[in-house]
């Protein structure tokens, strides 16, 4: 059986429905990179903002089957499987009600969360992803500042509440620390938790992670790529992604990337 992250979760390889791929020969392209560093199935999931990119289910089914069909041509062994990454904004509810797609028809719904969106607003969402029956995976937490610890208030004494909270004693747990260290905590602070009251509450729910490849290799910047190790580190990734929008530099960072996933020496 391949590694877990040999599956691509996150993609934008559909030509023309997003800003991914703009081209057929630009998808095939990043598909044979994918193939290259290992990948047998790719998600693709394309941006779905009401207003800005507005694919709809059926839409996306028939641009991964007429894609497959370039891929097979091509002789790429990769399997496609629909997908979508959600915005999660007003309209998520009525994609939901109406036209969810899932990661390969899986219950894996994939979610964007603007680092603007109340916490609040954040966590109904997500709870009616649950109650659908479904399992919100959260694309590239390492980017969303939402899940980021508040920025750190002088503490006295045993600190955080996050300690003792559920990631907090997942973290502890992964990180054989007895004690996690945050009294200067902040994001590009090597010490910080990296948890928060939201990301704790995901947890708590049942929600999953999905990490960027390219996060851990800095393509962008140092704080997400510091908040990507420190996840990585903790466990919390159940899940990665490419989140591949254009064959640039993807063959370099993603093999900087891979090298760092667990079993990454054995694939
Ligand atoms: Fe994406």
């Amino acid at each position: 059986m391949l590694p877990e992250h040999m599956t691509d979760w996150h993609s934008h390889l559909l030509p023309g429905l997003d800003d991914g791929a703009a081209t057929v020969e630009e998808a095939l392209e990043m598909a044979l990179i994918l193939s290259k560093a290992g990948f047998r199935q790719v998600c693709c999931t394309p941006h779905c903002i009401r207003g800005s990119y507005d694919a709809t289910g059926g839409q996306v089914r028939a641009a991964v089957h007429s894609l497959q069909g370039e891929l097979d041509a091509a002789g790429i062994d990769i399997r496609l499987r629909p997908g979508r990454e959600h915005y999660l904004d007003e309209f998520l509810p009525d994609y939901l009600g109406t036209d969810p797609l899932t990661l390969g028809d899986s219950r894996y719904f994939l979610l964007e969360i603007p680092s603007t969106q109340d916490p609040e607003y954040v966590k109904q969402a997500c709870y009616r992803i649950r109650i659908k029956g479904f399992i919100p995976v959260i694309a590239h937490p390492e980017r969303c500042s939402l899940l980021s610890p508040p920025r750190p208030k002088p503490v006295q004494g045993s600190g955080f509440k996050v300690q003792n909270s559920r990631f907090g004693r997942l973290l502890r747990r992964l990180t054989g620390s007895n004690r996690l260290r945050h009294a200067s905590a902040s994001d590009a602070s090597p010490a910080a938790p990296h948890t928060s009251p939201l990301l704790d509450y995901l947890v708590e729910i049942g929600g999953q992670f999905q990490g960027n490849i390219g996060s851990l290799a800095g393509i962008y910047g140092e704080i997400p790529e510091r908040r990507s190790r420190r996840y990585l580190a903790a466990g919390l990734y159940t899940l990665y992604g490419s989140d591949a929008h254009s064959p640039l530099t993807l063959e370099t960072w993603l093999g900087e990337g891979l090298a760092l996933l667990p079993g990454a020496e054995e694939s």
